[in-house]
């Protein structure tokens, strides 16, 4: 067994790597479970499946014909998490999902979000110290960056907060980089997603948003199968080429495959705290997102020009440079790949994961 450089033996005996995911039946949870079974990794979930479905799990197994071990769990239940650390005493790495992540819905109930996303942490960081657990993979979010003053955004510029959600996303990264400088043994991949969109080509895995999608893409594929009537284009006013807001849309395999090279990289030895954007390095407007929708898949999306949507910047998208030099890292899938697959699982569950 080839022992790490700081001599940290990974625990499994048979060199198979464990990985415990927290929220890995959402929506980027459940993709990147997908690949790491695809990488021959044994892979624990826990969700309460309170913003999931379990049916992802369960169609996640059926596409890599592999087991998941599933546990319906609050992950601020430290209890409950001891005792799958205990049970599982291989598990020698962990990614954190599991957490609210709808901006308005935060900025209406800002103590759940804070109650609910930093509680969570800490009883997964409680858990994980009494099991001599060393290494995480955190969910973070290009949200940390603020309303953005320069594009492309790079790890070393400073964070702030536009609302709870993004709040509690700079504090958990916070909590995370003093318990690495407290502990040199606790090593964290902070990744700071920029806008995942798109789906698993099988078209049986995808975004599942309860109600009306705030977000774009997912709103975009419910107009193209009928659920709902047109989209409303949040502003065309913006210094932009096209007067539409430009964001740096990620396909979600991608961004699970970027969860993979974190893990390489922290599996690598003492690494303390590192930080990546995981996102394209380009930026696309919304009527580019349209566009690259109708070119992909033959369908019309109705649309109107509608005010500016509260909080939106007009530019954001990601310098993805240290993860290219550091973990060898860069998305490959193209706009219009995000379009079609988001489009197909669309197609295919008009109503989500839902019977
Ligand atoms: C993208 C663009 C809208 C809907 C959010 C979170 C962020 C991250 C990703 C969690 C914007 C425009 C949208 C619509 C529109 N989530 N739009 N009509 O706001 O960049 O980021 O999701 O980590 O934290 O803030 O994504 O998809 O909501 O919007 O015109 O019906 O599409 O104005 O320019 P956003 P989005």
């Amino acid at each position: 067994m080839q022992q790490n450089k700081n001599n940290n033996t990974p625990k499994t005996q048979n060199s198979i790597r464990t990985v415990l995911v927290t929220g890995g039946a959402g929506y980027i949870g459940s993709h990147t479970v997908l690949e790491l079974l695809n990488a021959n990794y044994n892979v624990i979930v826990v969700d309460n499946l309170s913003n999931s479905s379990k049916e992802s799990i369960n169609r996640v197994e059926q596409i890599t014909d592999k087991k998941i071990t599933f546990y319906n769990e609050n992950v601020a239940n430290q209890n409950a998490l001891d005792n799958i650390f205990a049970s599982h005493p291989q598990i020698d790495n962990v990614i954190h999902f599991a957490g609210y992540k709808a901006v308005g819905e935060s900025v209406a109930k800002p103590f759940m979000y804070y109650q609910n996303n930093i509680g969570t942490t800490l009883s997964l960081i409680a858990s994980m110290k009494k099991h001599n657990v060393k290494n995480i993979v955190f969910s973070s979010s290009a949200t940390v960056y603020g309303l953005p003053t320069a594009c492309p955004l790079t790890e070393d510029m400073s964070t702030s907060a536009l609302n709870p959600y993004g709040n509690t996303k700079k504090i958990i990264e916070e909590i995370f980089i003093d318990e690495a400088t407290a502990d040199s043994t606790f090593n964290v991949a902070l990744l700071r997603y920029f806008n995942p969109v798109g789906a698993h080509h099988s078209g049986l895995i995808g975004e599942d948003p309860r109600g009306i999608p705030n977000n774009l893409m997912p709103f975009v594929t419910k107009v193209a199968v009928g659920k709902l009537e047109r989209l409303n284009v949040f502003g065309n006013d913006y210094d932009t080429p096209d007067g539409t807001a430009i964001r740096d849309y990620i396909h979600v395999v991608d961004l699970a495959l970027g969860h993979l090279s974190a893990l390489e990289k922290l599996y690598s030895g003492n690494c303390g705290v590192v930080t990546y954007n995981i996102g394209t390095g380009k930026g696309s407007s919304v009527m580019d997102v349209i566009n690259a929708f109708i070119k992909a898949t033959g369908v019309d999306v109705p649309y109107i020009f509608a005010p500016r949507r509260a909080g939106d910047a007009p530019v954001c998208y990601a310098s993805v440079q240290k993860a290219k030099k550091e973990l060898n890292y860069t998305a490959a899938r193209t706009l219009q790949q995000m379009c079609l697959d988001h489009y197909i699982w669309q197609k295919n569950n008009p109503n989500g994961y839902e019977e």
